[in-house]
């Protein structure tokens, strides 16, 4: 079928929406009508050629990052299922998990299903069930798609394993969010930092990831959520989702948490930057208390491996730095859990989208996102 798409050709350079070329989907794939894609930070890494693959490592593996139809958080409607595909029935409602889950892998059958070994082909931009492309530009070549799903299209075919069926009365628009974005900054706080009751929080950058992490802190009983933005509205915002106290950097989070906890500093910090960097670590670090931890979230770029970090405070402190991807979560539960928690009425979804684009307005949509316009940026499709 022709369809239309937001195509990344090589990293510098804007979205392109172009007409192509979507082929049926084959066994254990599924033909979805999206309602609506998230504008996720991590899309735009690509742009900026922070997660790129080295290209002798990608040609070595036969991989192929680009050109690459981009988006990851979306939502929709299965049209069509490929032949011999159990398990979904057109019409179905469906999320899209960033990451797979595939049910067998050691991970998946441990309760960590973001771990799933599928995770693994994500950037090569092929299809999880032959690593072959259904989606092709208007010349005829191959086109790979975000993490196996390429939301900025308002339709793709996506493995069953991506797939999260959930309830007709959810709006999907809504729910596109849970897909990554909201289940990542609020496992964040539940899974990767183990909040509990009565704790200090501190999120460090409060976009689409930080503000579901302050939710989620604030879900589980924290007595602080110090939420920690440049942006000025963002820290209004947060205060309406959960913070309790702001500030509008590391620095001058750091007396505001000593005397809130009379010294003791935080017991959890969590970095939701828009690019990780080396040189956050020791201020995030310094924000917790003895046996704190630290948790990374935002995405670095793939070469960085240089870190400041105090290693003395490190062990005498017995401080812990830990990392995260989806919230630690397990799609196929917490999806669904997130969603009954939003319908009813505790998880803020709505509050979360500032702004709603057309797919043909999507570079608008990321230079708001730098301009820190939008806590979620999202394109609604027809
Ligand atoms: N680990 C995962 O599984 C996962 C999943 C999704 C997204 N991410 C990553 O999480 C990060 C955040 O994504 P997002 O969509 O929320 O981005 P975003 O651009 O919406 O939000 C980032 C926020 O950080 C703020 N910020 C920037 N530098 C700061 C600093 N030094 N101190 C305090 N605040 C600062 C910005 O003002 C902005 O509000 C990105 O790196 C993204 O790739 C990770
Ligand atoms: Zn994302
Ligand atoms: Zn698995």
């Amino acid at each position: 079928m022709k369809t239309r798409a937001a195509i990344l050709w090589e990293p510098h350079t804007e979205w392109s929406v172009e007409d192509i070329e979507l082929d049926p989907p084959k066994r254990g794939e599924l033909l979805v009508k999206l309602a609506a894609s998230g504008l996720c930070h991590s899309d735009e890494h690509m742009v900026t050629g922070d997660m790129v693959l080295d290209p002798e490592l990608a040609e070595a593996f036969g991989l192929k990052q680009f050109p690459v139809i981009g988006g990851h958080e979306g939502a929709g409607v299965v049209q069509e299922i490929g032949p011999d595909t159990v398990g979904f029935e057109v019409g179905d409602h469906v999320v899209f998990s960033f990451i797979p889950s595939c049910g067998r892998c050691p991970s998946c059958s441990t309760g960590q299903q973001h771990l799933c070994d599928l995770g693994a082909f994500l950037l090569s931009g092929m299809q999880l069930s032959d690593f072959s492309y259904r989606h092709h530009a208007k010349d005829g070549r191959d086109l790979g798609i975000m993490v196996g799903l390429g939301t900025f299209s308002p339709y793709t075919v996506v493995n069953v394993d991506s797939a999260v069926k959930i309830d007709k009365s959810i709006p999907l628009e809504k729910a596109a969010l849970v897909g990554c974005g909201v289940t990542t900054g609020w496992g964040s706080a539940t899974y990767a930092a183990d909040v509990q009751s009565g704790e200090t929080v501190a999120v460090v950058g409060i976009g689409g990831i930080g503000m579901s992490a302050v939710q989620g802190a604030a879900m589980a009983g924290a007595r602080h959520v110090v939420a920690i933005d440049p942006v000025a509205w963002k820290r209004e915002k947060a205060l309406t989702l959960g913070a309790t106290h702001t500030a509008a950097s590391m620095e001058e989070a750091q007396p505001l948490i000593s005397e809130i906890t009379q010294g003791a500093m935080a017991d959890k910090a969590i970095l939701a930057v828009g690019l990780a960097t080396g040189d956050l670590i020791a201020p995030m670090m310094s924000l917790v208390k003895k046996a704190g931890r630290g948790v990374v979230t935002a995405v670095a770029n793939m070469m960085a491996d240089e870190v400041k970090l105090n290693l003395f405070e490190m062990s005498m402190m017995r401080k812990e730095l830990v990392g995260c991807i989806f919230g630690n979560a397990n799609p196929r539960y917490d999806i669904p859990r997130l969603l009954n928690l939003y319908m009813e009425g505790r998880l803020k979804l709505d509050e979360m989208v500032t702004t709603t684009y057309t797919l043909d307005d999507i570079n608008q949509g990321y230079q708001d996102m730098r301009d820190g316009k939008n806590i979620r940026g999202v394109i609604v499709y027809d």
